[in-house]
């Protein structure tokens, strides 16, 4: 077994199937899946994310569990320069991302249907220009805090792929998680918190389009996060020189 195939098989919790996708569903998974997935490099390959676009975007940004993909639609139709990576194991959210990417014309959106781990290995240093890890799945039980994506490791590895300068975003409706996001992060020497004010990371910013999660946690009287942190310049490793 690989190291990224033992990585997998150790970390992934979440349900990769809901219910049965309709047939026009399968048919739109079957035909354009294929041509947007992103295929990983061998074990000795590089990538290089720019290459995944017909034109060379001007920036990757990288949404890790989109979900139904409402949010990395709408940034990627906000931002049609950018190329953008999404991550998602679950075939429904799968699904209705490519209903949206279909009936949006959207060209700038690749997809890795799998761990986002594995693609955060995968990436070259300093690639990425923003990353979104929005509602990520909370485990509240305490026997199952070592299943929360956001870990000194995944943080580790996202100090690696991230350009100095670049932003983390992340949200949650979990009052633990919260506390559990700024206890990594704060302790992450590559990350620096961009709090506007007190109390400001309770306003959902005007560019960070809401999600149907969001909104069910919002009805239900939740109170959300929203977090924005910085890639500290000078703390990791220095992209491979070109060339
Ligand atoms: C609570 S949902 C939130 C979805 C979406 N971000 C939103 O705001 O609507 C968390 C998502 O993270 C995905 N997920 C869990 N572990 C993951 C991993 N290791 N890599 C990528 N996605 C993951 C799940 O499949 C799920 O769709």
């Amino acid at each position: 077994m690989t190291e990224r195939q033992t990585q997998k098989k150790r970390l992934l919790y979440g349900r990769r199937h809901g219910h049965r996708l309709r047939a026009g569903q399968q048919a739109r998974l079957e035909r354009l899946l294929p041509e947007l997935a992103i295929a990983l490099p061998g074990e000795e390959g590089a990538m290089d994310p720019k290459k995944l676009f017909p034109k060379p975007p001007d920036d990757i940004w990288f949404e890790i569990g989109f979900g139904a993909g409402e949010h990395l639609a709408q940034q990627a139709a906000s931002h049609p320069a950018t190329g953008f990576l999404g991550c998602e194991p679950f075939v429904n959210g799968i699904a209705a991302l490519l209903r949206a990417i279909e009936t949006e014309d959207l060209q700038n959106i690749r997809i890795f249907p799998d761990d986002a781990r594995a693609l955060l290995t995968a990436l070259p240093p300093q690639s990425l220009g923003r990353v979104f890890i929005l509602f990520p799945d909370p485990w509240p039980k305490k026997r199952h805090h070592k299943r929360r994506f956001v870990s000194t490791e995944t943080l580790d590895a996202l100090a690696r792929v991230m350009k100095e300068g670049a932003e983390l975003r992340l949200a949650t409706d979990d009052a633990g998680y919260l506390r559990w996001m700024l206890f990594h992060l704060l302790g992450h020497a590559a990350f620096a918190w961009e709090a506007k004010g007190p109390g400001g990371w309770r306003e959902r910013p005007a560019d960070w389009p809401a999600t149907r999660y969001e909104a069910k946690a919002t009805r239900e009287g939740r109170k959300i996060a929203y977090l924005r942190f910085r890639r500290r310049p000078g703390k990791g490793e220095k992209p491979a020189k070109r060339g």
